[in-house]
């Protein structure tokens, strides 16, 4: 009697133990397939041939063999998904991400676009300062949406001992940060300012560059590697797009992001406001049209010669003193993109 009542209770604490390592292990397989974007076995080999290069070698790739392939990828304009979600619409969103070498917030980043509504439409273009496998790898995986890469060619990465880089002779002419607008003099310079050519030669790629979006007539939003966005930001983006012309027919950006810490976000999270573009405000996730960048792109001189290592003060002058009308916003005010970056961090690795 002792002795079945001792079996009937061994048997049921394995029992739970195997039930309680089962919930465990699904739980945790489940996060690991959410979180690694795994690819189906039939799907692997359309990856391996989307790639453009074997990546075992990249530790040892020189900066010849590194420029071959940014000029080779460039060129070859791939965009991946194309087949699973058809071609570009006209207007389609177009998302378009400035990427350094903060693999771990984009990651972040990616991960939010992948809960987006409706972010099967959009097409992701990533634009890259740093050839790197690991971040090359993270967004060859992404199969939520169309993707392509492009490499913004002149980065210190590139040309460690010239300008953007270390350049002994300019740097012993010690010219002044406030005489040189780009100076080459300031390492910790360095790295930032290829953010402004980056900036620039971007959205210059973009509108005017390449053969998927020559037609495209919407939105384009630019983003960066450590922002966050909310599941309903192309909704949002699209409302704002539609009502443009009733609430403020004379907005011409669109801007879905805001710093403001603490916020009532029932009262305010659909409510829109108008105002001149500024930089310490406006400067995370908007969007603007072919329409609006040809006249930007007109204030080249003035948008290079500002004194400004990064591009948005740079942006702010041209707004404020070469268009012919200001950049006025139509700003989202409960923000639908996050800042999660560490400043210092972002100005300066
Ligand atoms: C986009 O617009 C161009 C020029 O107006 C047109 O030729 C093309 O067929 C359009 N594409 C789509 C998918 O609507
Ligand atoms: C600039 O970037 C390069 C390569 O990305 C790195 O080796 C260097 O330490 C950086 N310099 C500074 C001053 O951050
Ligand atoms: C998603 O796109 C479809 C087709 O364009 C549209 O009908 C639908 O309203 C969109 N959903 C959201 C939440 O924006
Ligand atoms: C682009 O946006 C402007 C507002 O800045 C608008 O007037 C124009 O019609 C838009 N262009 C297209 C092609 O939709």
């Amino acid at each position: 009697m002792e002795n079945k009542q001792v079996k009937f209770y061994i048997v049921w604490i394995c029992g739970l133990l195997l039930y309680i390592y089962l919930v465990i292990f699904f739980w945790e397989f489940s996060k690991f397939l959410k979180y690694s974007n795994v690819v189906e076995p039939n799907k692997q080999q359309q990856l391996s041939e989307a790639r453009f290069f074997n990546e075992a070698d990249i530790p040892t790739l020189s900066i010849e063999e590194i420029k071959i392939r940014i000029i080779s990828i460039n060129k070859q304009q791939l965009v991946l998904n194309e087949e699973a979600y058809g071609p570009l619409a006209n207007d389609s969103v177009i998302i378009l991400i400035q990427v350094h070498k903060r693999v771990e917030y984009l990651k972040h980043l990616i991960y939010s676009l992948s809960l987006a509504r409706n972010i099967s439409q959009a097409l992701v273009i990533f634009s890259h300062d740093y050839y790197d496998n690991a971040i090359n790898d993270l967004v060859q995986s992404i199969k939520f949406c169309k993707v392509m890469q492009i490499f913004y060619p002149h980065t210190v990465q590139m040309h460690p001992n010239e300008f953007p880089g270390d350049d002994p002779n300019e740097c012993s002419q010690q010219s002044s940060i406030e005489g040189n607008p780009l100076s080459k003099c300031n390492n910790v310079l360095h790295n930032v300012t290829q953010m402004k050519h980056h900036w620039w030669w971007k959205a210059n790629m973009v509108f005017n560059g390449l053969e998927i979006t020559k037609h495209h007539k919407g939105l384009v939003l630019f983003l960066e590697e450590d922002h966050y966005v909310a599941e309903d930001f192309l909704h949002v983006l699209l409302l704002m797009q539609e009502s443009r012309g009733n609430l403020c027919p004379d907005c011409n950006v669109l801007a879905l992001g805001n710093y403001l810490k603490s916020f009532q976000y029932f009262t305010y999270h659909k409510k829109v406001e108008a105002e001149p573009w500024y930089v310490g405000k406006h400067n995370m996730g908007f969007a603007i049209n072919r329409t609006l960048w040809t006249n930007i792109n007109r204030c080249a001189k003035s948008f290079c010669n500002y004194n400004d290592y990064n591009w948005d003060w740079s942006l702010q002058h041209v707004s404020s003193w070469c268009l012919k009308r200001q950049l006025l916003v139509m700003a989202i005010k409960g923000t639908r993109v996050f800042h999660i970056g560490n400043w210092q961090v972002a100005k300066l690795s």
